[in-house]
C-alpha cells in the first residue's frame, strides 16, 4: 500500500467509525454488526500506528480508548460562566416565573417557552474550535472547571469532529454545554459487575457519572457507559446566527450533538404546567434519571434583555419533582454474600408503597454507608426511590428510634460459610476469603479450572455448576477425587466426554507454580503477581509461610497485596484445601516450567506491524510461556522481535547491540 493510499485510508476510517458511533449511541440505529465495527475499528488502530508520530490523531475514534493517568486535573475556566438555575418546587412558582418575565419585560402578551427534562448528572462545558473538540471541563464553581477533556474523549457519544450543516453554518469557535449521565439499564450492569468483581458499588447513577468523569486514568473512564446531552451554548464567535432556543437545540442536533428527544417548543405558561404534570407522571419511564423540568425562554433576544440576577438566568427556571418518599420500619438486617466474597447488608423493610412500587428491601451498600446513616434494626426510616427504581434509605426518624436499639455490626464470620471475613485496606466491603465459601464456590472453582489457571479443558461453566449444586465438589480438592461413575450420570455428558475432563483433571496436576498460585484466586493477585512471587520465594511452602514483612518488602508487591496474601495462607479453611490437594496428588512444578526454558524470564519488546500475528497475540504467546514483555526498550531487554515500521525501538535495540527477531525468529524460538 502506498502512503498517499493508506493516509487516505485512514481518513475514511475515521470518519465511517465516527458516523458509525453516531447512528449506535445517539440514533439507536446502528447499520453494521459489532463484530464488523471491530474490523474496521481493529483496521484504523493498525494504520495509525504504522504511521505513528507522523499524523495528528489526537480527534480520531482510536482515542476513545482513553490516554496515560493525569496526576491531577488542570484548571479550565470558562469563556462564558456556567450558571445555576433557579429552582420552584410547584405548579404556582411557574406562574409566578411567567409573570416575573412580562412584568420585567413590560409585556401582557403570551411567551413561548422550550421546556426540557432536567438530567441528573454531571454539567459539563465542550470547546470546539473550527469543528474539532479541543477541550472540555466540568462546572467547577461555575467560572472555572476541571479539565477533564482526555475523559471526554472517551465517551462515544461526545462529537470529536462536528458536522457542517447547510441551515446553520458552524461558528469558528463555541463552547457547548450538556449533562454527561448514565442510562439507567447501563447503571444497573455496571453496578453488577462491580458487586462481581467485588469493587464497591455507586449509590447512584449521578453519584457514577460523576466518579467516572473525574477518573485521572481516561482508560477507566473509557470503560464506563457514559452518555451526553446538550442543551445550551456558552461563548460562541461566528457562524450561524441562531434566534431561538429552539432553533439552537436543532443546530446542535444538525452539529452533530445528542440533543433531548424530550424537548418542545410551547407557546405560552399553561404548555409548562402540562409538560411538567405529564414529565412527572412520566418521570419513572424515563431511560435516565431526572430530576425535574427546566423551562427556559425561547426567543434568545429576550434571554438577553433579561439577563442574569445573583447568578441565575432570568429566563430559565428548574422545577423539581416531588420526591417520592415514604416511610417504614427496619425489620431486619440481612448479610449477602456475593460471588466474590463481598458481604452486603440489606436492610429488610416493612413492605410500603413508593411511587406505585412495594419497597421491601434496600441495599446498604457497606460497613461505611450504614455507620454513615446509623441504620439499626427496629428504626422507622425514610426511603425513597427517586427517578429510579432502586430505593434507597434517605435517613432514620431518630426521634422514633426504640430506646435501647443496638448500632449495627458487620459480622465478623460469613454467614455462608462461618469463616472469619476480613476487611482488606482500601476497600469498602468486608468480604469473606474461604476459598471454599459456598457462596463463592462456582465462581472459584471456575477459576480453577481456566486457562490461565489449572488450564483444566472441558470443565465448563455448566458442569462447574452441576458439581457444586450436587454437592459432589465442596472445594477444589474434589475436582481430583470425582467419582467416574457420578460424573457419567451428571446432566448430558457422555462416557467419552467424562473420560476426557478426566484425563484433562489428571494432566492438570503439575501445574507450574505460578499458575498454582494465581489458580487460588487470591484477591488482587493475578498472573504478573504470582510469577513475581515464584521468583522470590521459589516454593509453594515458601510462598505460604512468607510473612506479611516479607512480602511487603518484596519488590513489586504492595502493602495491600502482602496482606491479601497473608491473609488467605492464614486462614486455616485454606490451608486446609491446599493440605486436601497435595494429598490428591497436586504437586505444582517449583523449578522453572519445563515447557518455557527458552523464554522464561526473558524480556521481549515487540515493535511494528508483525507480517501474521497481532502484537498482542505474539506478547500473550511470550508471556505464556514465563517471558515477560515491555514497552520500552532498556539494557534488560533479551530480545526485540519487530515487524514492518518498527520506529525508533530498532534504532535503540541496535545502538544496545539487543538481538532483533523477526516474527519467523520469534516463532522459532517458542518452538524450542
Ligand atoms: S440549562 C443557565 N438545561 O442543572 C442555565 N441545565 O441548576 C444553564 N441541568 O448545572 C443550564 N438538565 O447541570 C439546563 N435541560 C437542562 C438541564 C440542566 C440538567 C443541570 C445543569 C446545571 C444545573 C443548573
Amino acid at each position: 500500500m502506498s502512503r498517499e493510499s493508506d493516509l487516505k485510508r485512514i481518513g475514511y476510517l475515521q470518519k465511517e467509525i465516527e458516523r458509525h458511533n453516531r447512528l449506535y449511541y445517539q440514533l439507536d440505529s446502528p447499520e453494521i454488526s459489532d463484530a464488523e465495527f471491530d474490523r474496521l475499528m481493529r483496521e484504523l488502530i493498525e494504520l495509525e500506528a504504522k504511521y505513528a508520530g507522523e499524523i495528528d490523531v489526537s480527534d480520531s475514534p482510536t482515542r476513545r480508548i482513553g490516554a496515560p493517568p493525569l496526576d491531577k486535573f488542570s484548571p479550565s475556566a470558562h469563556l462564558v460562566p456556567m450558571l445555576s438555575l433557579s429552582n420552584a418546587f410547584s405548579g404556582e412558582e411557574i406562574i409566578e416565573f411567567d409573570s416575573r418575565i412580562k412584568r420585567f419585560l413590560g409585556r401582557t402578551e403570551d411567551i413561548a417557552y422550550v421546556v426540557e427534562p432536567k438530567f441528573d448528572g454531571v454539567a459539563v462545558n465542550l470547546m470546539y474550535a473550527d469543528g474539532r473538540f479541543t477541550s472540555g471541563a466540568t462546572r467547577g464553581d461555575g467560572f472555572t472547571g476541571e479539565n477533564v477533556t482526555a475523559n471526554l474523549r472517551t465517551i462515544r457519544s461526545v462529537p470529536l469532529r462536528l458536522r457542517e450543516s447547510r441551515e446553520f453554518p458552524l461558528p469558528r469557535r463555541m463552547e457547548v454545554r450538556g449533562e454527561v449521565y448514565i442510562r439507567l439499564e447501563d447503571f444497573r450492569k455496571l453496578n453488577r459487575r462491580r458487586e462481581e468483581a467485588g469493587e464497591p458499588v455507586f449509590a447512584n447513577p449521578r453519584n457514577a457519572a460523576a466518579g467516572s468523569l473525574r477518573q485521572l486514568d481516561s482508560r477507566i473512564t473509557s470503560r464506563r457507559p457514559l452518555d451526553l446531552c446538550c442543551y445550551g451554548i456558552g461563548d460562541i464567535a461566528g457562524g450561524a446566527s441562531i434566534r431561538t432556543q429552539w432553533d439552537l437545540r436543532r443546530a446542535l442536533s444538525a452539529w452533530g450533538f445528542p440533543v433531548s428527544e424530550h424537548v418542545r417548543r410551547v407557546e405560552n405558561v399553561e404548555g409548562c404546567l402540562a409538560y411538567f404534570r405529564e414529565t412527572e407522571a412520566e418521570r419513572h419511564n424515563f431511560p435516565f434519571e431526572i430530576d425535574g423540568i427546566v423551562i427556559k425562554v425561547d426567543s434568545l433576544d429576550l434571554q438577553e434583555r433579561l439577563g442574569t440576577v445573583s447568578r441565575s438566568p432570568r429566563w430559565a427556571l428548574a422545577c423539581k419533582f416531588q420526591a417520592v418518599q415514604e416511610t417504614t420500619v427496619v425489620e431486619k438486617i440481612e448479610i449477602n454474600v456475593g460471588r466474590t466474597g463481598a458481604l452486603t447488608p440489606v436492610a429488610v423493610l416493612k413492605p410500603v408503597r413508593v411511587g406505585g412500587v412495594t419497597v421491601s428491601r434496600a441495599s446498604l451498600h457497606n460497613q461505611d454507608e450504614i455507620e454513615r446513616k446509623d441504620v439499626r434494626v427496629g428504626d422507622t426510616v425514610v426511603v425513597q426511590r427517586a427517578g429510579d427504581v432502586i430505593p434507597e434509605i434517605v435517613q432514620v426518624v431518630t426521634s422514633k428510634r426504640r430506646p435501647g436499639s443496638e448500632l449495627f455490626r458487620m459480622p465478623e464470620y460469613c454467614p455462608v460459610c462461618k469463616s472469619r471475613v476480613v476487611r482488606l485496606e482500601g476497600e469498602a466491603a468486608v468480604r469473606c476469603i474461604d476459598i471454599a465459601c459456598p457462596a463463592q464456590l462456582k465462581e472459584n472453582i471456575r477459576h480453577f479450572a481456566s486457562r490461565g489457571a489449572m488450564d483444566i479443558e472441558g470443565l465448563g461453566d455448566k458442569l462447574v455448576s452441576q458439581l457444586v449444586e450436587s454437592g459432589t465438589v465442596r472445594n477444589p480438592a474434589d475436582l481430583y477425587r470425582l467419582d467416574p461413575e457420578k460424573l457419567m450420570r451428571m446432566e448430558r455428558l457422555a462416557e467419552k466426554s467424562s473420560g476426557n475432563i478426566l484425563s484433562a483433571i489428571e494432566r492438570s496436576k503439575n501445574p507450574p507454580l505460578e499458575k498454582f498460585i494465581f489458580a487460588l484466586g487470591i484477591r488482587h493477585v493475578g498472573e504478573h503477581i504470582s510469577r513475581i512471587l515464584v521468583k522470590k520465594f521459589g516454593s509453594l511452602d515458601g510462598i505460604m509461610n512468607a510473612t506479611e514483612e516479607d512480602l511487603a518488602a518484596t519488590e513489586g508487591i504492595g502493602g495491600v497485596i502482602a496482606k491479601s496474601l497473608s491473609g488467605f495462607f492464614r486462614e486455616p479453611a485454606n490451608r486446609r484445601v491446599i493440605g486436601d490437594l497435595r494429598n490428591a496428588g497436586v504437586k505444582p512444578l517449583e523449578s522453572a516450567p519445563v515447557k518455557g526454558t527458552a523464554l522464561a524470564g526473558k524480556t521481549f519488546v515487540f515493535t511494528g506491524t508483525l507480517p501474521t500475528l497481532k502484537r498482542s497475540e505474539a506478547k500473550a504467546m511470550a508471556e505464556a510461556l514465563g517471558a515477560e514483555t515491555s514497552e520500552s526498550v532498556t539494557r534488560r531487554t533479551d530480545y526485540v522481535v519487530a515487524g514492518e515500521s518498527p520506529g525508533s525501538k530498532i534504532d535503540k535495540a541496535r545502538t544496545l547491540n539487543i538481538p532483533i527477531l523477526t516474527e519467523e525468529g520469534f516463532l522459532e524460538l517458542l518452538k524450542k
